[in-house]
């Protein structure tokens, strides 16, 4: 029986070879301590067998690890991890900077790994059309003219900006000048652009709890105050949010789909929402990260196509529609800040590399991106509810699924008094990347659940994966 740090997918149309993927794989079992010192490795011929691969991609992933002096070669013991590794500079860290992001945990340092099984935040990397990308890219780096090395507008590339004017128009409901849109380095960038623009230190700000943690952890970094917002199965509390903090500066907001419950803000809480900013000259940041992925419907409009007193920064990412090793997103300001924010972008953040922004421009200009966005759609939905149903015959009696066909995660609640923290700990010794959803809470409160990433788990693994889980579940 191969142990659990070896049960893994490796993904045949990755970037990264295989061989580069099990070294991966390995390398951080070893350094997370899930693989001891002294640890003895299956046999290349079975880990292979078990696998479905060469037992040359083994020898190589195996090669290269005797040759960094994490495993040793035993004649009549086979190959360990090396007993000399000290266990004190190996194994988990309280503090390890991995360990702190729930959407990286188990990535290596120097290199993206491979998706984990559940893994949060990640669109289908096996799905995106990497060739045809390719293409556009070399295109556009082929033709680099002499005044495109020159320093480009800091708003970023004309022709993308344009592209997502007429993409928000279509698709999300949302009507603005390209003056108002700003390219930046993701969602993380754009909030980045928001707080420096519109913020203070020590001004109060709503953050949806349970909520996204790198919007929380970004805020708390600029100084901000932060006001634990409720989420119910209507999305953000406003009145309640109000009763707390009525005089907050900001509110940030996943109003499509609740990150990570996935409920949708109710028109009425909507309305409510937008009459608070206006009254109190307060702003919402609208984080649109994967408002495209409804599978039972059109995408919902979003909260930015309602605001008529311009309180609204809504922001959108390319790391789900597209990939996330792209690190792009746009913000729409409200018109009446365009100038703030065109200042604060030049000086502060000015938009990423141009060769990828025109790349992306080509993709969207070209219709590749609705196309790409329709074909997710289809796939999503199927991984969705393959996954579903897999957890539903395996784990019935021990998980609840009942969230919306929506995003990119299912939310699957334990049984009340369960402690989320310590069964995600139990799927990560497993090599499943689910996480708990208390770590996504400020206050707590919450009844225990698991997240579970579906975007990177073919139907067909959906059993066997299922199967995994509840062993992990079973575990004590
Ligand atoms: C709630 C939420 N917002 C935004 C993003 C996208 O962030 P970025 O564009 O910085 O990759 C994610 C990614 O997982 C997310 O979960």
């Amino acid at each position: 029986m191969i142990p659990d740090a070896f049960q893994f997918p490796l993904l045949r149309d990755h970037a990264q070879p295989l061989h580069r993927q099990l070294y991966l794989r390995i390398r951080e079992a070893i350094l997370s301590g899930q693989l001891p010192p002294g640890a003895r490795l299956p046999a290349t011929r079975v880990l292979a067998a078990d696998l479905g691969v060469s037992r040359g991609t083994v020898d190589q992933a195996y090669g290269q690890l005797l040759a960094e002096g994490f495993l040793l070669s035993r004649a009549a013991a086979g190959t360990l991890v090396h007993p000399g590794l000290e266990s004190r500079l190996v194994g988990p860290r309280a503090g390890h900077a991995c360990a702190a992001n729930p959407l990286q945990a188990g990535t290596a340092p120097t290199e993206p790994a491979p998706p984990r099984p559940f893994q949060l935040g990640l669109p289908a990397l096996d799905a995106f059309p990497r060739k045809l990308w390719a293409r556009l890219a070399g295109h556009r780096a082929r033709s680099l003219s002499l005044s495109g090395l020159n320093y480009p507008d800091p708003a970023g590339y004309r022709p993308l900006r344009e592209a997502i004017v007429r993409h928000l128009a279509l698709f999300r409901g949302i009507h603005c000048d390209v003056g108002q849109v700003f390219i930046t380095s993701g969602f993380q960038g754009a909030l980045g652009l928001a707080i420096r623009t519109l913020l203070r230190p020590g001004d109060p700000v709503w953050m949806e709890d349970p909520g996204y943690f790198r919007a929380s952890g970004a805020l708390r970094l600029a100084g901000a105050r932060l006001m634990p917002a409720p989420v119910d199965r209507n999305g953000l509390c406003v009145d309640e949010a109000i009763r707390r903090a009525p005089d907050a500066r900001m509110a940030y907001c996943t109003p499509s789909h609740h990150a990570p419950l996935g409920v949708a803000l109710s028109l009425p809480r909507r309305l409510a929402l937008l009459d608070w900013a206006e009254r109190r000259q307060a702003w919402i940041v609208e984080d649109d990260y994967d408002g495209e992925f409804r599978y039972d419907g059109p995408p919902l409009p979003a909260l930015r196509s309602l605001d008529r007193a311009g309180r609204v920064l809504y922001v959108g990412s390319f790391s789900k529609t597209l990939f996330p090793g792209l690190r792009l997103g746009y913000l729409v300001a409200p018109a009446s800040e365009a100038a703030r924010f065109a200042e604060a972008c030049d000086l502060l953040s000015p938009a990423p590399s141009i060769l990828d922004q025109a790349t992306a421009a080509d993709f969207l200009g070209q219709g590749h991106f609705a196309r790409h966005i329709k074909r997710m759609r289809a796939l999503y939905a199927g991984r969705r509810a393959a996954l579903a149903a897999a957890l539903q015959a395996e784990c019935g009696g021990r998980l609840r699924l009942d969230g919306q066909p929506v995003g990119l995660q299912l939310a699957a609640w334990l049984p009340d008094g369960d402690d989320d923290r310590a069964v995600a700990a139990r799927l990560s010794a497993r090599g499943l990347a689910g996480q708990a959803l208390s770590s996504f809470c400020l206050d707590g409160g919450h009844p225990p659940a698991l997240l579970l990433g579906f975007a990177n788990v073919p139907a067909e693994q959906a059993p066997a994966l299922a199967r995994r889980l509840r062993e992990a579940l079973d575990a004590r």
